[in-house]
């Protein structure tokens, strides 16, 4: 049944990932076609907390901007209003919840529905926000790709397309040099970057979070690799990956109302390689590289079937879901079910299966 909606904002949260301007463009221009108002929310919820934020869009404010990185709304990776920052004591980050004076806001700008473009952690704010009556649409944003029920999230593809280039220039140095080198890649606690990306750029060891593993083993593959006649290798490790028995590597405490840093298992690998092995190793930390530039064609064209599926989904009243894909087509799934649990990579995946094939150690 259609819904008798006549303003609708969208906004998102989290890191930026590529593809995200494509979605606002649809939600924009699809909104628009239905005789709706569509406003962004400038840095996530922060536009509606003091209500300085929204920005009524027309189409000519969403030409030309499919292919571009970053997001014209901005990122938000702090700022939940549920977990708001207030002040410091003794050096420590207070927080309160000022989710109701959101709401508040909302009614106020007498907005009917909202898109909220998100990965796990926003599409939770998000379901908060629904279930205190604020009528919301979800769109699975992540270059993680970790978001349950949707085959993929749009920013992944970018993501991997860019790692993959970046360890297939790493070949030519590491064989000049007779080397070792260690990439370290994004997608925290999911080793889908690392795995798709390793495979495609042909490393030789690929370490996921899904896999503890031994690094005596890995040394092994790398001296298997010498006595064969090769004096290089590439090591590709996802920054959740840890040793068996192991924790994941962190960068500093993790601040209120904001996800811990995952980083420095690269430099921890190499350190012990060249160690074990005597070659000499050094690391390179990928980085927000993987979140920047143009999305790929596959993620402008995915978040563009999401933008207008979102704005499909909000006309038929379908609150409380999900964009998701399910090929050829999309779906609207609950995004209770979709944060309920992680996407990591299943063990007989047939990319780790086809990894294993190819000679690719995954360190167990
Ligand atoms: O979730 C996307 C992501 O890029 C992760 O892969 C990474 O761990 C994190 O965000 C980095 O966050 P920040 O931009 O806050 O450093």
């Amino acid at each position: 049944m259609e819904q008798k909606i006549k303003r609708i904002a969208v906004n998102t949260g989290g890191g930026d990932a590529p593809g995200l301007n494509a979605v606002i463009r649809a939600v924009v221009l699809c909104g628009l076609e239905k005789g709706w108002e569509v406003y962004g929310i400038i840095h996530g919820y922060q536009g509606l907390v003091d209500l300085d934020g929204l920005r009524r869009f027309t189409a000519a404010d969403v030409e030309g901007i499919t292919n571009l990185g970053g997001s014209i709304l901005g990122a938000a990776s702090k700022g939940n209003p549920f977990e708001y920052p207030s002040d410091t004591k003794n050096g420590c980050l207070k927080t309160k919840d000022i989710s109701d004076k959101v709401v508040e806001n909302f009614h106020k700008m007498k907005l009917d529905a909202l898109v909220a473009i998100g990965g796990d952690g926003s599409l939770s704010i998000a379901q908060k926000f629904y279930e205190k009556g604020i009528p919301v649409v979800g769109v699975p944003k992540t270059i993680d790709n970790d978001l349950s029920e949707t085959v993929i999230t749009f920013g992944f593809d970018t993501a991997v397309s860019t790692a993959t280039e970046a360890i297939e220039k790493l070949h030519s140095t590491a064989k000049a040099h007779d080397r070792v080198m260690v990439v370290e890649l994004m997608g925290r606690y999911a080793g889908w970057i690392a795995l798709n990306s390793g495979v495609a750029a042909a490393a030789d060891v690929i370490l996921i979070p899904e896999i503890p593993f031994d690094i005596k083993k890995v040394c092994d593959a790398i001296m298997t690799r010498e006595a064969q006649g090769h004096q290089w290798s590439i090591v590709v490790v996802a920054e959740g990956a840890r040793v068996v028995g192991g924790t994941i590597y962190t960068i500093g405490e993790r601040e209120a109302g904001r996800e811990v840093r995952l980083g420095g298992i690269g430099n921890a690998v190499a350190e012990v390689i060249a160690k074990c092995t005597g070659k000499e190793t050094r690391t390179l930390v990928l980085g927000h590289l993987q979140r920047g530039g143009n999305p790929t064609t596959f993620d402008k064209l995915l978040a563009l079937r999401f933008g207008a599926a979102a704005v499909r989904f909000l006309a038929e009243g379908k609150f409380g879901y999900m964009v998701a894909l399910d090929p050829p087509t999309v779906k609207a799934v609950p995004i209770k079910a979709a944060i309920s649990k992680l996407k990591t990579v299943p063990l007989d995946l047939d990319t780790v299966i086809t990894a294993r094939s190819l000679g690719i150690c995954f360190g167990d």
